[in-house]
């Protein structure tokens, strides 16, 4: 027990199922190797160098198992036709929509996408976000989809957050028969990614204008026979049946969820697949609000992600996220927390991350203040103090302050 490090002065320590008040946190190796109440540390930890954290909360690094981080262009005026009464399906159908980004993407050099990845990834880390799985599907194309997981490779490379690469088959290229792309992508596009390591997972937009059922299962058995884990982007436009064939084939999660049914919740919880809800795209489109509360109460393993993208969720705060997940989802706080750490954690096969327990890895939070749940309450305000991934600090909001007199969160609750 040698090289290891105390967190001390620790108001209340989350796992997220548990709290402890005045709580220590023992980290070697980038993982924890104890946690529990001051007055319990066992005699060997003692001598540990230690960290004051001046009485303020810990809670695990948040996941965001769901983002569409790579991207270029712009939508700002697609979103003003949408305001106005437009709609996303007829925007995509005529061309626009996610086939804009698609353009945009294919004309970016991967330094242009790197650059402007590493800035959303900043905002999201600001936020908390210790992993994030990111996706390709805006390059439609062997060699643009490649370049999208080659800046994920990079973006893993050059900033301190976890980064989970996801193939995504997004929709049918304009100018490709659709049997064509479900051809290139079984068998040419999946092989190669899995044979240069670029992602963990496939996941299909199955979905009235983008895979019918059939085409998702195509996609999804090549994946499974590479040894890719699977999962899908489901129920969010029309009910399709594809949260159902997510749950049939093992997929980590099937998300979206703005039109699924019962039904689909019961099949989903005996599958163990995780229900991951997007906020961000349920609002921005003006769509059901999936009910979370009715899916957790069923048994299901709810997660929240931001879903990040240009087109339907243009959000970098995965706490907004969690917060209109409990005011609009019914979920309570605690349980928010829950899908926004360890379920989230658990839809991307990461079960030593988005939980504060002995073996699993030091990615947690420092609030701005002795209450854990300050950044589940506090809407838009800066409640994370600094952020430690693998035990190191990678994060400070000190940092960040660039005029005298900047006063955190103090008037949100935290210290006064
Ligand atoms: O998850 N639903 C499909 N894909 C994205 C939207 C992508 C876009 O509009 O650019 C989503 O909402
Ligand atoms: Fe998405």
């Amino acid at each position: 027990m040698n090289g290891g490090v105390l967190f001390t002065g620790i108001s209340e320590l989350r796992t997220p199922e548990l709290v402890v008040s005045d709580a220590v946190l023992a980290v070697e190796g980038g993982a924890l190797a104890w946690l529990g109440s001051a007055g319990e540390l066992p005699e060997p930890y003692c001598s540990w160098p230690r960290r004051d954290l001046q009485g303020n909360a810990v809670l695990p690094g948040l996941v965001d198992s769901h983002t569409h981080l790579i991207w270029a262009g712009s939508r700002i005026e697609e979103y003003g036709r949408r305001s106005r009464g437009d709609s996303y399906e007829n925007i995509l159908a005529a061309g626009g929509g996610i086939h804009a980004t698609v353009a945009a993407t294919q004309a970016a050099s991967e330094e242009e996408l790197l650059l402007a990845a590493l800035t959303r990834a900043r905002a999201l880390l600001q936020d908390g976000v210790t992993t994030l799985e990111v996706k390709s599907g805006y390059g439609l194309t062997i060699e643009h989809e490649l370049k999208m997981l080659q800046v994920a490779r990079r973006l893993a490379e050059s900033q301190p957050q976890r980064i989970v690469p996801t193939l995504l088959a997004h929709v049918v290229p304009r100018d490709t028969p659709r049997q064509t792309y479900v051809e290139m992508f079984t068998s040419e596009l999946i092989p190669e990614v899995r044979r240069q390591g670029l992602a963990e997972a496939v996941d299909v937009f199955s979905d009235e204008g983008a895979f019918s059922l059939g085409e998702t299962r195509t996609i999804l058995e090549a994946a499974l026979r590479h040894d890719l884990a699977i999962k899908l982007h489901a129920e969010q436009i029309a009910p399709t049946g594809a949260a159902r064939l997510a749950a049939e084939m093992g997929a980590l999660s099937a998300d979206h969820l703005e039109q699924s049914s019962r039904d689909d919740w019961a099949e989903l919880v005996s599958a163990g697949t995780v229900a991951t809800i997007l906020p961000g795209a349920a609002v921005v489109l003006r769509k059901p609000f999936p009910d979370a509360r009715a899916m957790w109460d069923a048994g299901a393993k709810v997660a929240v992600a931001t879903d990040h993208n240009p087109g339907s969720s243009p959000l970098y705060s995965l706490t907004l996220a969690l917060q209109l997940a409990i005011s609009l989802g019914g979920l309570s706080v605690d349980e928010a927390l829950v899908a926004g750490t360890r379920n989230a954690a658990d839809a991307l096969r990461r079960p030593d991350l988005g939980r504060l327990e002995v073996a699993s890895a030091a990615d947690f939070l420092v609030v701005d203040g002795k209450d854990s749940l300050l950044p589940l309450y506090a809407w838009g305000a800066r409640t994370i103090r600094s952020v430690y991934i693998g035990g190191v600090k990678v994060m400070s909001v000190d940092d960040d302050r660039t005029w005298p007199g900047f006063d955190r969160a103090s008037d949100a609750g935290g210290r006064h």
